[in-house]
């Protein structure tokens, strides 16, 4: 028995796989920025570059990302959205350093890419390479924007773009609560895949009220934020409106007393003049 596994046993030894080792978490890269996907390997023994083959490819698609083999890197059936982007560090391979310099990196290079190794032996490994975009500052806008009274339900529309991934939108009080009714987030993708992010409010007008939006991105734990104050100014309630319709009601009244006052005299004089005739009829 011994005896048959014994060569077994060897000769899997002999095929040992290499270990390759990539980063365990994801590696964040910002969008338009240049990106190293770590890659190595440890041998024992030092060894002849020219015996070296590395095959960085897309784990889902398998498509090819960047070749390597006798040493010369090997491009013939490299993928056409990843042309002119990479390379491999040349002075480092001797090091067993098979990272892969990608650059310029887009929304559409996000996935896990594996690194195939191989001297004698052969190992692979695959990471996951996650992309990030902060967000624009947000922009807080306000409908309806005047005529606002306390009491009125308003929507208020916090927009900010250019980021990625989706973002979590908080919006706060003044007071620094969470307000959480009535909110409609939408996220909206450009050609570069980046996002522009919408979320509405709806309120009731309380005065001199803050409401704060906040975006989080949950990849660079990076926020931006804006807020709206609505003052008295906005609320174009008592002010104006009030002082002119009592300056109205009161001119009003006061032509009507004049009025009046005119009308009695009218009146007395005409029965003055009345009794007057009366008088002088009965006395001729
Ligand atoms: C790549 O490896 C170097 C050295 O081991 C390390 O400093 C760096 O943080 C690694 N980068 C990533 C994205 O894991
Ligand atoms: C590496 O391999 C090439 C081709 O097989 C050979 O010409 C060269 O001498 C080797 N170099 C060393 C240092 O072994
Ligand atoms: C890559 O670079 C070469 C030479 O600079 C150029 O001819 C080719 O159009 C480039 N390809 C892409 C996809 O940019
Ligand atoms: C491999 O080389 C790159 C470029 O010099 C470097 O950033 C990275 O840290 C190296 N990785 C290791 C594991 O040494
Ligand atoms: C508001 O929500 C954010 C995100 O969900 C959370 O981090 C924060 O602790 C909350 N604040 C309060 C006062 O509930
Ligand atoms: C949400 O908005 C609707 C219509 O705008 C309104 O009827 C409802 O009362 C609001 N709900 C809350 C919790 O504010
Ligand atoms: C609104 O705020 C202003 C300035 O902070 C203050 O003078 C005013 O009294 C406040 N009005 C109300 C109704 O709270």
């Amino acid at each position: 028995m011994l005896s048959l596994l014994l060569p077994a046993m060897l000769a899997v030894q002999a095929m040992a796989l290499m270990e390759v080792h990539v980063p365990e978490q994801p590696v964040v890269a910002l969008h338009g920025r240049d990106a190293t996907l770590n890659c190595s390997f440890s041998l024992a023994t030092p060894f002849n570059l020219s015996d070296l083959t590395i095959f960085w490819q897309l784990t889902d698609t398998k498509r090819s990302v960047h070749g390597y083999r006798e040493g010369h890197d090997q491009l013939a059936d490299q993928a056409e959205s990843f042309a002119n982007r990479t390379s491999l560090f040349p002075a480092q391979l001797g090091l067993g350093n098979t990272s892969l310099l990608l650059r310029r990196v887009v929304v559409a290079d996000e996935g896990s890419y594996t690194c195939f190794v191989r001297v004698q032996d052969y190992g692979s490994a695959a990471l996951l390479l996650q992309v990030a975009a902060p967000y624009s500052k947000p922009i807080v806008t306000l409908e309806p924007e005047s005529n606002l009274r306390p009491g009125d339900e308003v929507a208020l529309t916090c927009v900010a773009y250019g980021g990625y991934p989706q973002a979590d939108v908080v919006w706060q009080d003044g007071g620094g609560r969470n307000l959480t009714d009535n909110i409609t987030n939408s996220v909206v993708a450009n050609e570069e895949g980046l996002f522009t992010m919408t979320s509405v409010l709806t309120v009731v007008l309380e005065p001199n009220s803050t409401y704060s939006c906040r975006l989080i991105n949950p990849l660079l734990g990076e926020e931006s934020y804006a807020s709206v104050t609505i003052t008295g100014q906005n609320i174009a309630f008592p002010p104006v409106a009030l002082w002119v319709t009592v300056g109205l009601a009161v001119c009003l009244l006061v032509l009507l007393i004049a009025l009046a006052a005119v009308c009695r005299r009218k009146i007395k004089e005409s029965c003055e003049e009345a009794r007057r005739e009366a008088m002088t009829l009965l006395k001729s």
